[in-house]
């Protein structure tokens, strides 16, 4: 009788699964992809300045690139269009269409990170709908280290770091024993041409390959991983933004704490403060659990206390709120932060997202980042994390 049941349940989920997978089939042709000269793509782009620029971490270091520019290939990212049929099929169908060359098709694993352009979305809630309609569970993690703020259901803003702040190219909480496993973001308002702004995007194939080059990989897997050391002030006591009650969106320290095993946090404790104190430890690398890759997965460097002392907006009088070192507790170089830094940048392409655009990352194949820009200029992106 069991076993029946058993055997039911599973056609069951298959002919859901068949019957998912032919309602995608229908919807294609909405969305093609960009066959056309990548060049016309981004005209007018303009070099980005890297080394150099005010308080970048490692930013003078000369293993930076002095600037980056525009996608030179069709590859990375890959580029999806919205043709005209898109607009009168709606947001639904588009999503279906998406879903089925992103995942069905396998190009979002192929190529880690995928603009979509002329999707018929203009505001949170369209993005939203689409992010919805999408066949990846959204979710939102606690632990972060970003402060976002929630526009519409799971979508977010990518980050609410004061404009002229650049944030370096990263995977979202690679610090954490969770993370998302894609990011959908949302262009909501392009930055005007020459307000800078652009999005960084960075192929992890091509780091992972410079990390193993230099022994960068090996050393950390001998010396044990990384170790990430955090600690969260109560918002009773601070004005700033890096507490336990905003990173873990719970008013409770029991509530915390219930989130701390899924966090990867071997041990904490609760200073006199009421300050939260805790650690985890991690491979500098991940095994993709689809395409069988080793990768550098890792907040290594975005979690280290010098970003935290450099970025003007950031409270550091009573330490800084990350910091990372080798697993065994010892300090991690400057010269290997600079070259992790140099790779990270070095690889990086800077894009000049238009209003209504998307990205899609995988967020082990693709790190992402942002150039600050003209304070003022009214750029915003949206975020939505999926499992
Ligand atoms: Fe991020």
């Amino acid at each position: 009788m069991r076993a029946g049941v058993v055997v039911l349940a599973a056609a069951g989920a298959l002919a859901a699964w068949h019957w998912a997978r032919a309602r995608r089939a229908r919807r294609r042709g909405l969305l093609r992809v960009y066959m056309g000269d990548v060049a016309a793509l981004y005209a007018g782009a303009r070099p980005v300045r890297v080394r150099g620029r005010a308080n970048l971490p490692s930013g003078e270091s000369t293993h930076l690139p002095e600037t980056i520019g525009a996608p030179t290939s069709a590859d990375f990212p890959l580029v999806v269009l919205a043709g005209e049929a898109a607009a009168r099929a709606g947001i639904q169908a588009c999503a279906q269409n998406a879903y089925a060359l992103l995942h069905d098709d396998g190009l979002l694993n192929r190529h880690g990170a995928v603009l979509l352009r002329g999707l018929p979305i203009s505001t949170p809630a369209d993005f939203e709908a689409f992010c919805s309609a999408l066949d990846w569970r959204s979710t939102k993690l606690g632990g972060g280290g970003t402060v976002r703020t929630v526009l519409a259901g799971t979508v977010r803003t990518a980050s609410d770091e004061p404009p002229e702040h650049t944030i370096e190219p990263h995977m979202d909480m690679a610090h954490n024993g969770a993370f998302p496993a894609r990011i959908g973001f949302m262009m909501l308002h392009g930055p005007p041409e020459g307000c800078g702004g652009e999005t960084v995007l960075v192929d992890m194939r091509h780091v992972t390959r410079d990390m193993q080059a230099q022994g960068i990989d090996a050393e950390f897997a001998r010396r044990g991983g990384v170790l990430y050391r955090k600690k969260l002030w109560s918002s009773q006591k601070v004005e700033h933004s890096f507490t336990w009650q905003r990173r873990f969106f719970s008013d409770a320290k029991a509530g915390v704490e219930a989130q701390l095993p899924a966090a990867g946090a071997r041990k904490w404790n609760w200073t006199d403060d009421d300050a939260l104190i805790f650690e985890n430890a991690l491979p500098a690398t991940i095994v993709h659990p689809e395409t069988g890759e080793t990768l550098w997965f890792n907040g290594i460097h975005t979690n280290h206390r010098d970003y935290f002392d450099l970025a003007p907006h950031i409270d550091t009088a009573d330490g800084s709120p990350f910091d990372t070192f080798y697993a065994d507790g010892g300090e991690i170089e400057p010269d290997t932060l600079a070259k992790i830094r140099g790779s990270m940048w070095g690889r990086a392409v800077a894009v000049a997202l238009q209003s209504g655009d998307v990205v899609v990352v995988d967020n082990r194949l693709a790190a992402h980042g942002r150039i600050g820009w003209t304070p003022g200029v009214p750029r915003k992106m949206l975020l939505n994390h999926f499992e």
